[in-house]
């Protein structure tokens, strides 16, 4: 038997397949504390995680942990390092992540691009012929906008179908991305992330967290951006600087944004971005969908027992 600890709630599908399968003994732990995290990971096997940080600390105490599987694609969360160290296994899922976020980063510009909340808020407060009179200028049409990818993986891959559906001009900034493959998707791949920034009207973020991407947008490069562009950040809070961020939205160096995505989660409440009503917030809440998260909890815990079952596909598996 193998002891397996559920890392924070998840669909109860996924939870119902790991408490299934004969060879495992499951525990949920909800109390996402390091103290705590501390105390019961050392006991377990294998852990299934949606939440939690799990540190040096808590993986140096762990001798028997062989494989964490991610609930999501993301592991900033995970001292990878040390988990390297130890040879130990990262699983995350594959496709059941990417058709929600595509779509949350879609609704999201649509809702930027036709004021949507602006009008909502009108017709609640009884100002329903205040829009006839609205100097619109802020809401757009999509077609023949250009939007910047930033981050071709799966998510990438999803929204271009999406922005192509609305004849938008796609263009992609990956450097670890063949531009045959952006070609064959009828996108156009830059080279240099400042000449797109130039030319694009949306720019949407979905790379991982790392080194190279933290801050990869701050405020000399949304200088550089056109004054009516707007950003989407579904994918880490940190990989655009919120403070510049705020400043930039503040000063009309940008127009618009929406973020899903936070430095820290959820944001202090001195967070300026909370009462900037030039940005369209949503609590990292990309794949709230009863589609994902089903699909998300039921790949999780299959990619665990795929793991103990020695026939884990290649593709789930992180290289550390
Ligand atoms: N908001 C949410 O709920 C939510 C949901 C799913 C994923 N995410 C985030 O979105 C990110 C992307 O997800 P995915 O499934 O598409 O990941 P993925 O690994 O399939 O794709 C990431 C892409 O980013 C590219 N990349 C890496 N560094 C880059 C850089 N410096 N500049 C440009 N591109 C770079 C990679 O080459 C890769 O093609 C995840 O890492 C995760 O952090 C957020």
């Amino acid at each position: 038997m193998y002891k397996i600890g559920i890392i924070d709630k998840m669909n109860i599908k996924g939870i119902n397949l790991l408490n299934e399968y004969k060879d495992f003994e499951c525990e949920l732990v909800t109390d996402l504390s390091h103290q705590n995290l501390l105390s019961q990971i050392p006991k377990y096997d294998g852990i299934a995680i949606r939440r939690g940080k799990i540190d040096k600390e808590i993986l140096d105490k762990s001798p028997k942990l062989k494989v964490i599987a991610r609930h999501g694609v993301g592991y900033d969360s995970i001292d990878i390092k040390t988990l390297k160290e130890k040879n130990s296994t990262l699983l995350v899922t594959d496709d059941t992540t990417s058709t929600s976020p595509a779509e949350h980063i879609m609704f999201s510009i649509i809702n930027i691009y036709k004021g949507l909340t602006m009008f909502d808020e009108m017709v609640r407060v009884g100002d329903f012929h205040k829009a006839l009179h609205l100097d619109i200028k802020n809401n757009f049409e999509l077609f023949n906008k250009k939007i910047l990818i930033v981050g071709f993986g799966r998510i990438g891959k999803k929204l271009i179908k999406r922005c192509l559906g609305f004849d938008m001009e796609v263009l992609v900034y990956d450097p670890y991305v063949d531009s045959s493959m952006i070609k064959s998707m009828n996108g156009r791949k830059i080279q240099n992330l400042e000449d797109a920034l130039r030319e694009a009207d949306i720019i949407s973020l979905s790379t991982p967290l790392t080194n190279e991407t933290k801050n990869l947008i701050t405020l000399k490069e949304m200088k550089i951006m056109k004054k009516n562009s707007i950003i989407i950040n579904a994918a880490r809070g940190g990989i655009v600087n919120e403070k510049d961020l705020n400043y930039a939205l503040d000063n009309n160096i940008i127009a618009f944004a929406g973020i899903d995505v936070f430095e820290v989660e959820p944001p202090d409440s001195s967070n300026p971005l909370l009462k900037n009503k030039k940005v369209l917030l949503s609590p990292h809440a990309a794949t709230f969908t009863k589609e994902c998260l089903e699909d998300m909890s039921l790949e999780t815990a299959q990619n665990l027992i795929d793991f103990f079952e020695n026939k884990i596909e290649k593709n789930k598996i992180v290289s550390l």
